[in-house]
This record gives structure tokens, sequence and C-alpha cells, in this order.
């Protein structure tokens, strides 16, 4: 079994790996293969977003036409390539990651895959780089869509921005709000090294459940993503 399986938040092993091997893997596109198996010796691999959340999200940036989109947390680059792949020739990616390291394992497969003019990666804490954007008025509501993948203790920081930065209708989804299962346990069953996320997590879920700005699907695929619609 790959270590991808690992990944998923289905209670069946076996329900998880059909899910994966009839309807995600064989469509797979081959760069992203070829990325996702670059990666599955990286220590750090269970970061990499879920294949059968990435299919989604592939699906859902075509359904709103996203052109002009924004990732916050790259690491080597599965959601990014993804997005890559799926707006068209001149859209434009801003990326952002602390770690430029992570983002070269995968950037050789992104130049061969013909998508590299499409990115522009910022080395860079992501917070800043939000509140540079929103310098320029002209930035506003211009985006398409916006995925969240990085640190956990600022997601409603980055979402007051990137309600501001994405238009109504565009979509930004977060990732990691089922917190690997965890916001449902109690806090002492979960390990120390979860729970102060954990913590951040369900506060985020909370809170955005009664914001009427968006409309929300926190879907069960990976590690939890919650889409969030843009509506006023
Ligand atoms: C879960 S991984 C992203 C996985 C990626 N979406 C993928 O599909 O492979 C989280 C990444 O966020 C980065 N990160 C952590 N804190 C950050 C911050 N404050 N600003 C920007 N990036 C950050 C980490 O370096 C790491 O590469």
């Amino acid at each position: 079994m790959e270590k991808t399986m690992r990944k998923g938040l289905l209670q069946s092993i076996d329900l998880y790996e059909y899910i994966l091997e009839t309807s995600v893997y064989p469509r797979e596109p081959a760069p992203l293969k070829q990325l996702r198996i670059a990666t599955a010796n990286h220590p750090w691999f269970v970061m990499s977003t879920a294949p059968d959340a990435g299919q989604l999200m592939g699906m859902l940036l075509k359904l709103v036409n996203a052109k002009k989109t924004i990732e916050i947390g790259v690491y080597t680059g599965y959601s990014l390539l993804l997005t890559a792949l799926s707006i068209p020739d001149d859209g434009k990616i801003i990326a952002m990651d602390i770690n430029r390291e992570t983002y070269e394992i995968g950037l050789p497969i992104i130049r061969k895959a013909g998508v590299e003019h499409k990115i522009n990666f910022i080395e860079s804490q992501a917070l800043p780089v939000l509140d540079k954007l929103l310098q320029n008025k002209e930035n506003e509501g211009s985006f398409d869509f916006a995925f969240v993948d990085a640190d956990k203790d600022n997601y409603w920081n980055y979402h007051e921005r990137l309600l501001k930065l994405v238009k109504v209708g565009g979509l930004i989804i977060f990732d990691n709000t089922l917190w690997g299962g965890t916001v449902t346990q109690p806090e002492e069953a979960v390990s120390e090294h979860r729970r102060v996320s954990r913590g951040f997590i369900i506060e985020f879920n909370k809170t955005i459940s009664t914001d009427h700005r968006v409309e929300i699907s926190l879907t069960p695929l990976g590690d939890g993503m919650t889409i969030c619609r843009r509506i006023c």
C-alpha cells in the first residue's frame, strides 16, 4: 500500500484504497504522479495534499474558471502543480512558503510540465505578503481562488485577508480542517505536537460556520477540507 493511504480520514483503508485506485490515480496527470512519487520518501511527505482532495480541487478550479490564484503553503508543490495544470496558460499563481528548499524538490517536474511561467513563488511568511497585496487597491476582489495549507494558527487571519482579495463568487479552500480526526477527540487523547493547532482548527471551524460572508462545505477528503465560496 502506498504511503498516501495513511492520509485519509475514512475509517476503511480498503475503501480509501478503492477510491484512489478506481477514480483518482488512473486520472491523475503524469507530472502530478511524478511529483507525488518524488515526495513519497521525503521525511515530511504526509504534508502533501491528498490526491483525492486534489482531484476535487482541480475540478473546483475549473468550475470557477480560475485564472488568478493564491497558494499559502507549497511544500514540494503537489497542490501548486495541480493548480498550475488546472488554470489557463495565461493564469497566475502567487505561491508563498517560508521554505524554498522543499519547493525545489518539485520544481524540475513543474518546469518539465511547462507551467512554471504561471507561478510567482515568494519565499516568505504568508501574512506580510497578503498585507502587501492589500496595499494595492487593484488587488481587491481580483483573485478567483485561494488555497490555504500552512500554519493553522493563522487560518482566521488568512481568511479575513483573502476575503478582501478573492472576488465574490470565488473560492477559498482551507486544508486540514479535521486535523487528523482529532477535532472530536478529548484533548488528553491527542498527541502533544497536535494539540495547539487542534485548538486553532476547532476555533476556526466554529467561527467560520457562522460567517455569513461565505457559503461553506467541510468535506471529509484528505485531512478535511473546508471549501468557502465568497458571497458578499
Ligand atoms: C502542509 S504543507 C503544504 C503542502 C502543499 N500544499 C502540498 O500540496 O504539498 C505546509 C507548508 O507551509 C509552510 N509554512 C508554514 N508556515 C508558514 C507561513 N507562516 N507562511 C508561509 N508558509 C508557511 C511550510 O514550510 C510547509 O511547506
